[in-house]
């Protein structure tokens, strides 16, 4: 890696700089011009599900203060938004389309333009209608062709002036952590239902692009996956060797080779045989999976070393409350991660941006460049316990450490080859972290919960003059 203290380094110059959030961590208004609950929404009311019993009814309440923080991101100089919608505004219950609810993202989206901001759209960043969950959610197919239905509804209103459009945030959540750590709504803690949720969010994100793509022949479709990169404790062993395969399986592949490749990998089919995969696959479905697409998004935070062997933690376990979870993979009992000694943020993941370097040299080199679809970093970003002064301000080297250290490992990785095109740092602000509540802040803004007041922190200063510099 190049030494961060060298001579400035510069950034392509059509490289876009961006910054992220989503519908549920932020909107608040959660039952206002006819919303009505998502599975979030009723995820917070179970006990134990979310840290000191947060819920997302108020959040930043940028529903109401939207135009404020857009104006704070022309402010730092951010380039490109990305936010998402939420389903159960635009749609009610799944029901008929509610026209308040569009309203509020067309008023976003027309706020953005005038800032110069590049408004870029996710459809779903985890927030299901609880309606649809009633009918089974994704375990039940006929939900990939409503999250079609509810693509196309949000274009009808939004299509003249968004040009980039993803179907999914992090799949690999929705499916795994929601319905087999049982750690995210809707707390599920069931591998066969994680993999029929796999199977059919995909599926909804193929049908959503066909349905994009002849809507409007123009657009920049794709979505995001978080990725990470396995690699054995000891390279050595051959246990540990396939503890890496059966993770970086289970977490990556299974989700990009489907995608790019139009398959399923055969050796995590093997490893996840039994578990009713195979079942809910029907003809034509991985042609429609496999739709082209111009861009995917990463979303990188740890790498992870494996082993069969413990003493660490298994995989996946932190909760932050008393109640159980499990491993979020389907088939990967007695793989334990192990710690790479390195400094960790306030989540307890460890600070490895080579990961992020490594990563993309990888993902570029297998995936997107045979497929020419552009890569983007959609989301990085670092929580830590923030202090704030009497007037809210925040110093927070560490945060800006940990920017600098990644953007740097973007720049190798383009210096390696990599047409990296942009990168989002998440998150624009302090918000809800699902079941870590209002309790990790990962904002380069600081949100004071208790009277809505935005305060940059002093990171925000240095991504903007990052940014305004563009070089590092
Ligand atoms: C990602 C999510 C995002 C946020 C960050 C910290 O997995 O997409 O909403 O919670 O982690």
């Amino acid at each position: 890696m190049t030494d961060p203290s060298a001579a400035p380094r510069a950034f392509p110059t059509d490289f876009v700089f961006g910054a992220a959030t989503a519908a549920f961590q932020i909107e608040g208004a959660h039952h206002l011009d006819g919303r009505t609950d998502s599975i979030w929404d009723a995820f917070c009311r179970v006990p134990g599900a979310v840290i000191n019993g947060d819920d997302g009814s108020v959040a930043c309440d940028h529903y109401h203060r939207y135009a404020d923080d857009v104006a704070l991101m022309a402010e730092l100089g951010i380039q490109s938004y990305r936010f998402s919608t939420s389903w159960a505004r635009i749609r009610p219950d799944g029901g008929p389309v509610n026209p308040a609810g569009l309203d509020f993202y067309s008023r976003l989206v027309d706020e953005l333009l005038e800032h110069g901001i590049l408004p870029w759209l996710t459809l779903y960043h985890w927030d299901l209608p609880q309606a649809i969950e009633e009918q089974g959610g994704w375990r039940n197919r006929d939900t990939a062709y409503r999250f079609r239905d509810y693509a196309l509804d949000v274009h009808a209103r939004l299509g003249d002036r968004v040009p980039v459009w993803t179907t999914l945030n992090e799949p690999w959540c929705t499916a795994f952590v929601g319905h087999i750590a049982g750690a995210h709504a809707p707390g599920m803690q069931d591998p066969a239902a994680g993999l029929a949720a796999m199977h059919h969010v995909l599926l909804g994100h193929g049908l959503a692009v066909q349905a994009l793509r002849s809507a409007q022949s123009n657009l920049t479709l794709g979505l995001t996956l978080n990725l990470t990169v396995a690699v054995p404790v000891d390279p050595s062993r051959s246990e540990d060797i396939d503890a890496a395969r059966r993770i970086d399986g289970q977490f990556n592949r299974i989700f990009l080779d489907p995608i790019f490749r139009g398959d399923y990998p055969a050796d995590v089919l093997a490893d996840v045989a039994g578990l009713g995969l195979e079942q809910v696959v029907q003809p034509g479905d991985l042609a429609t999976i496999s739709t082209p697409i111009d861009v995917l998004g990463v979303n990188y935070y740890q790498g992870q070393a494996v082993s069969d062997l413990p003493p660490d933690q298994p995989l996946g376990t932190e909760a932050p409350t008393d109640r159980p979870v499990r491993s979020p993979f389907p088939a990967a009992d007695g793989i334990y991660s192990h710690p790479q000694g390195l400094p960790t943020t306030a989540m307890g993941w460890e600070i490895q941006p080579d990961g992020l370097r490594d990563l993309l040299i990888r993902v570029h080199a297998e995936y997107a460049d045979p497929a020419g679809v552009d890569l983007y970093v959609t989301e990085n970003g670092v929580a830590f316990d923030d202090q704030a002064a009497p007037d809210g301000s925040v110093s927070d080297p560490d945060r800006t450490a940990f920017i600098a250290a990644h953007l740097n490992a973007v720049l190798d990785a383009i210096e390696a080859g990599v047409p990296l095109r942009g990168y989002f740092y998440w998150s624009l602000m302090d918000n809800f972290e699902w079941a870590w509540g209002y309790a990790k802040r990962f904002g380069i803004v600081r949100v004071d919960y208790e009277t809505q007041q935005r305060t940059v922190k002093e990171s925000g200063r240095a991504y903007a003059q990052i940014i305004a510099d563009r070089s590092l």
